[in-house]
């Protein structure tokens, strides 16, 4: 990584304003339920507020509030669990520009401030140049340590970065620092795990991880368009129709370029997902079953394609592992992977709060916070939130 980071900058004295992702997972009670995207940050926050900064303004978004004021998305929990994480007072503001906020901030004695939801204003996602500049005028220094908001050219994101000194966060760092490793240089044997719902969600991935990668393990619902597309029988399992044929083509084209794709040769199916009692293993689906999570014979074949792993990529659950009645397929290949001699990566998202739920999180090299951001990195397209940073 060649960006400008924290330890390039001098923070003393300064006031500096710092994109994150805490864009986490709420409650009907309002409470944060999974804090992974607040911890990640802590690293970088900690960093700077111990070169004695005069302040540190943390801002980000919530869910997809559209541009209004929408109350449930206020980020308020946020402020309490990281005040909490980092044990000393965080100030939380009602808005992210303006005069009075503004005037709030110089008026508090605080040391770190949130701000309200960048997306409470549309000309955050518009990505509008007065509005960046407002955001820009709270501080003398900007840090990004988003990864997981990366992928979008956003005010708070990308434009602020012409107005202030800028520089990348410790997170941003590890993802980008981990994420080339399994895209552009990983040691081989490298292994890649996808599952997920659908195929269309990672064809590019696939084609760009083709020329690189030794192995594809396929599983969730999206190894049932592959199968279909060989002409297996799939029962009622989720197939997205309109890419069998694409499916098909990616299958020959693994086989030109040696790529072993391995797909699962047994099942676990229900008749329907509500009644888990008609949960049996299979290695043909009959019509009226449903595919829910990979079988025992697969389980077995996917630890013996990754043994000899020296780098894996898990982007994607290979069942529905939020039912526990379907989980095994995702938690033993998870638990599996803690045991490789292998740098292991996984994607953000699904397989992300996968890890996390079959507590391997903190035992793999590199558990990313963002699920669009490192799909699209992956992909080989540029991060907007990282290009706007400037080089060493
Ligand atoms: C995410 O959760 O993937 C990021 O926070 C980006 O959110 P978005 O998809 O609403 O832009």
């Amino acid at each position: 990584m060649n960006k400008l980071t924290v330890k390039d900058m001098d923070f003393s004295g300064k006031r500096v304003i710092m994109r994150v992702d805490f864009n986490v997972p709420l409650n009907d009670a309002q409470e944060v339920t999974d804090d992974a995207r607040i911890e990640a940050a802590l690293t970088t926050i900690k960093y700077i507020l111990e070169k004695n900064p005069k302040r540190l303004i943390l801002m980000s978004h919530l869910g997809r509030p559209k541009g209004k004021v929408v109350d449930s998305l206020r980020m308020d929990p946020v402020a309490e669990r990281l005040a909490k994480l980092i044990g000393q007072q965080v100030k939380k503001l009602n808005d992210c520009v303006g005069e009075k906020v503004a005037n709030e901030i110089e008026g508090s004695s605080a040391k770190v401030f949130l701000l309200e939801n960048l997306r409470f204003h549309p000309e955050e996602e518009k990505g509008d140049e007065g509005f960046a500049k407002q955001l820009a005028s709270l501080a003398d220094v900007y840090v990004n340590d988003a990864f997981g908001t990366a992928h979008r050219a956003h005010a708070s994101t990308t434009l602020i970065a012409k107005y202030l000194p800028c520089c990348v966060g410790f997170l941003m760092e590890k993802e980008l620092d981990y994420l080339s490793k399994v895209t552009y240089s990983p040691e081989k044997p490298f292994v890649a795990i996808l599952g997920g719902a659908k195929v269309s969600d990672k064809i590019e991935v696939v084609e760009n991880l083709f020329r690189k990668v030794d192995r594809i393990l396929i599983g969730g619902a999206m190894a049932y368009t592959f199968l279909k597309s060989r002409g297996e029988a799939v029962g009622s399992s989720l197939v997205e129709e309109d890419k069998l044929d694409l499916a098909r083509d990616l299958l020959k084209k693994a086989e030109e370029l040696k790529v072993e794709m391995v797909l699962p040769v047994d099942h676990i199916v229900v008749e329907s997902l509500e009644n888990p009692d008609t949960k049996k293993q299979v290695v043909d689906i009959e019509a009226g079953y449903k595919a829910v999570d990979i079988g025992q014979r697969t389980i077995e074949l996917f630890e013996e394609k990754l043994k000899d792993a020296k780098t894996v990529l898990w982007n994607g659950p290979l069942g529905i592992f939020e039912n526990p009645s379907y989980a095994r397929g995702t938690k033993e290949i998870a638990q599996f992977l803690t045991s490789l001699n292998a740098v292991v990566v996984v994607g953000g998202g699904d397989s992300a709060s996968a890890a996390k739920k079959f507590g391997v999180k903190d035992k793999l090299s590199h558990v990313s916070t963002g699920g669009g951001a490192s799909l699209e990195f992956m992909e080989g397209k540029p991060l907007p939130g990282v290009a706007a940073i400037p080089d060493k």
